[in-house]
């Protein structure tokens, strides 16, 4: 798949879902991410399936669901009421059995991805490259949206984009956290394939001019 933009529900204006959804789907994204928080993985809670199933009724974008949370297997059986979800990835720093969980997403026909928290070394990746679908690297650490983008999290992309290549996966690689039009094309040149966008689209002044622009700044 070609370069995405990837807005992130998280940013947008919940009294008005519908409309901002909208916004970024004329402006030509394909894929939002929704992030899941629950309070003991990071210090922050955002919502649950029934939220979640509310958006997937909003929109006819695919959904990328980042897990932030302590317990990825049982919100992956939560989820099931959410028909159909796209891509799921949960944090390696959360839970022991990781290809177990990456079998249990791919079971249900789902992009199955692994994150990594800034401190992370991209060296956990090494037994999971294979079977993997995404690597989503966090330029921020997890739990708020409206960060400062970590620039250190530029190189960890383009180690990753590199064991991906050494190791001939077909891997594609996320990035999340604190991207914005003015230095995302530093994350294109990085590596990276899908890029989230929060705050960088919802809270501008025209999330679908923002979007628009963003779209072309990757296909550059
Ligand atoms: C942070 C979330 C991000 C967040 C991005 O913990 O995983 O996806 O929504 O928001 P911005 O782009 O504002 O950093
Ligand atoms: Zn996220």
């Amino acid at each position: 798949m070609e370069r995405q933009i990837l807005p992130s529900v998280l940013s947008a204006d919940f009294t008005a879902l519908h409309e901002d959804l909208k916004r970024i789907e004329r402006a030509g994204a394909r894929i939002l991410h929704v992030d899941i928080m629950d309070g003991i993985f990071v210090p922050n809670v955002t919502f649950g399936p029934v939220i979640v199933r509310a958006i997937r009724q909003a929109t006819s974008l695919h959904l990328d669901v980042h897990l932030m949370v302590d317990d990825p297997v049982t919100w992956i059986d939560w989820l099931d009421t959410v028909q159909p979800l796209y891509a799921i990835s949960f944090h390696l720093e959360a839970t022991p059995h990781w290809h177990a969980i990456v079998q249990k997403i791919k079971a249900r026909g789902l992009k199955a991805g692994v994150a990594l928290n800034p401190g992370t070394p991209v060296h956990w990746l090494e037994s999971l490259i294979h079977d993997v679908d995404y690597v989503l690297v966090m330029s921020v650490n997890p739990g708020f949206a409206g960060q400062p983008f970590l620039p250190f999290a530029l190189e960890k992309v383009r180690l990753v984009r590199e064991l991906i290549d050494i190791r001939g996966s077909s891997a594609i690689v996320e990035i999340d956290g604190g991207i914005k039009l003015h230095n995302i094309q530093q994350a294109v040149e990085a590596g990276a394939d899908w890029f989230v966008v929060g705050s960088g689209i919802f809270k501008t002044e025209d999330p679908e001019i923002t979007t628009k622009k963003l779209i072309e700044q990757i296909q550059k």
